[in-house]
């Protein structure tokens, strides 16, 4: 494939009708390590003009591409996969570099995409429609026959988020191709390296040239223009509430999958199993510094519990493995994706600490390096019981009774996920039943896989239903045709 190297010599394309493109601007953006200010490589900063023919390279393959057999559609899914196995040491080392993800974390992005592939080659393949009698309804007879079947929507643009800039692209992608769609990719920025890398697996696996294409440029500059684009059919968000709120104000009529933020609360019971419980938290919290949607963004817990709770956690967090991925292979918390997100983090704890928040462990920074934190008597008053930091710090909300957690948990603009810890069954779905969220986990943090089960948000966190299945059909319509029979 090709390397990935750091001077600035090392400018990346665009795919484009199978063409690798330049911009005609000449302008390019500097992708730079979050790890070292390193320059990774340089993308096109695309013109107008330029996405025009992006889009217009997947509506002119829509037609060759849709008329494919699933099974054909299906196979280049499975090449793109083993591609990705035979070069995941390559695209794990961009993901490190370029996002400054883990080596664990990275390594595991390759290998869940490339098993997301295959299961969606396969799950194309049982793409159903299904036959209705007419004379189920009063008044008809049974001349009429109404043959449903599931058709593609047509040019289908994937914007995704920096955090799983290779995981979050074949979210959207693989769905949309095997149900017949054409995509446009939109990679975010801090990412855009590795969504190119990823174009090429995909053009080496075969896929026909338009039938996927890349646009790259920061999304304030041209996103508004590419979102509301005459030849886009469905968007595929994933990224902030801030952004996805925008688009869907700006799109009209066009139907959007969007995943956006959360604030996930791990609701703690009194009779939990307390240490498995923390060990749980921790991992939600903090893994990637806590740059995940479905981290574990608050802890409600039952008073009689919580001290005993805080300190488990305390000893867990002292634990965790902090530093650079450059420098060593094992780390839980990595330096944040940029000293904007830094400064965000490290204005919430400012806060929480000003109102009268107990600091546990952490609480500082070196660089874009935050200290996982945690904060105990977290009161309602404060940023960090509400806001989403993307990053290494969790506060402790104590309550005093289960519907005192729920009512907490269900006032956060938020409903992506949440956890409850209990064993007593009826509390648990007695808790699951009354919060306002997409997935509720029992006794386990809150996490998007395994990918075939739905994942939504409600509220401030998205519309639309991921998940293999789910996309592909949120991606395709039915079609009816009635047949009638001359009786
Ligand atoms: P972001 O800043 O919202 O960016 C997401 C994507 O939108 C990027 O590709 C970005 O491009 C693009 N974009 C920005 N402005 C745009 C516009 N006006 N029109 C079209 N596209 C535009 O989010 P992020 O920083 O990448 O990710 C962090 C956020 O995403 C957090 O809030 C997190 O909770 C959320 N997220 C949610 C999920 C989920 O599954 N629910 C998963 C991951 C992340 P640029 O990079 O060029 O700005
Ligand atoms: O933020 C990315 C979101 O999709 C979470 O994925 O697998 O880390 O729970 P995961």
């Amino acid at each position: 494939m090709f390397s990935v190297i750091r001077s600035e010599e090392k400018s990346f394309r665009n795919l484009v009708n199978g063409e690798w493109k330049d911009s005609t601007s000449g302008r390019f953006i500097e992708i730079r390590s979050p790890l070292d200010d390193s320059i990774v490589g340089r993308v096109p900063a695309m013109t107008t003009g330029e996405v025009d023919e992006a889009m217009e390279a997947a509506r002119n393959a829509q037609d060759a591409w849709r008329i494919k057999t699933v099974s054909e559609r299906a196979e280049i899914l499975n090449a793109a996969a083993d591609l990705l196995i035979e070069n995941q040491e390559e695209i794990a080392n961009l993901l490190i570099l370029e996002i400054g993800k883990d080596h664990k974390s990275a390594r595991s992005e390759v290998v869940r995409t490339a098993d997301f592939l295959r299961f969606t080659a396969d799950s194309g393949k049982n793409i159903t429609g299904e036959s209705l009698p007419g004379d189920s309804f009063p008044g008809f007879k049974n001349n009429k026959i109404s043959v449903v079947k599931r058709e593609p929507l047509g040019v289908v643009l994937a914007i995704s988020p920096f955090n799983y800039p290779v995981n979050l692209s074949v979210s959207k992608i693989a769905p949309a191709l095997v149900a017949g769609n054409t995509v446009v990719l939109k990679p975010a920025t801090q990412g855009s390296l590795s969504g190119l890398y990823l174009a090429r697996l995909f053009q080496h696996a075969g896929i026909p040239d338009g039938v996927l294409n890349t646009v790259t440029g920061k999304g304030s500059e041209i996103g508004d223009y590419i979102t509301t684009h005459k030849d886009v059919d469905f968007i595929n968000f994933t990224g902030s509430t801030e952004i996805g709120r925008h688009i869907s104000k700006i799109t009209e009529m066009v139907p959007a999958l969007m995943e956006l933020g959360g604030k996930d609360a791990a609701i703690v019971l009194a009779d939990a199993d307390l240490e498995m419980t923390a060990g749980q938290i921790v991992a939600g919290a903090f893994s990637y510094s806590g740059q995940r949607c479905t981290a574990v963004k608050r802890i409600i817990v039952i008073d009689t519990v919580a001290d005993k709770l805080v300190e488990l956690l305390r000893n867990k967090i002292l634990d965790l493995k902090v530093g650079n991925p450059l420098e060593h292979e094992a780390l839980d918390v990595v330096p944040l994706i940029s000293t904007k997100s830094a400064d965000f983090v490290c204005g919430l704890i400012d806060d929480a600490k000003q109102k009268g928040a107990k600091l546990i462990a952490g609480g500082s920074r070196t660089g874009n390096l935050v200290e996982p934190t945690l904060f105990d008597y977290v009161t309602l008053d404060m940023r960090l019981a509400w806001e989403e930091p993307f990053g290494p710090v969790v506060p402790v909300i104590r309550v005093h009774d289960k519907d005192e957690a729920i009512k907490i948990a269900n006032e956060s603009e938020y409903g992506l996920q949440s956890s409850v810890f209990t064993n007593n069954i009826n509390d648990a779905f007695y808790v699951a039943d009354k919060l306002e969220v997409g997935t509720v986990q029992v006794n386990n943090k809150t996490e998007r896989g395994p990918d075939h089960f739905p994942f939504l948000g409600v509220k401030a966190s998205g519309m639309g239903t991921q998940g293999i299945k789910y996309s592909i059909e949120s991606m395709t319509r039915p079609k009816a045709t009635i047949i009638n029979i001359n009786l």
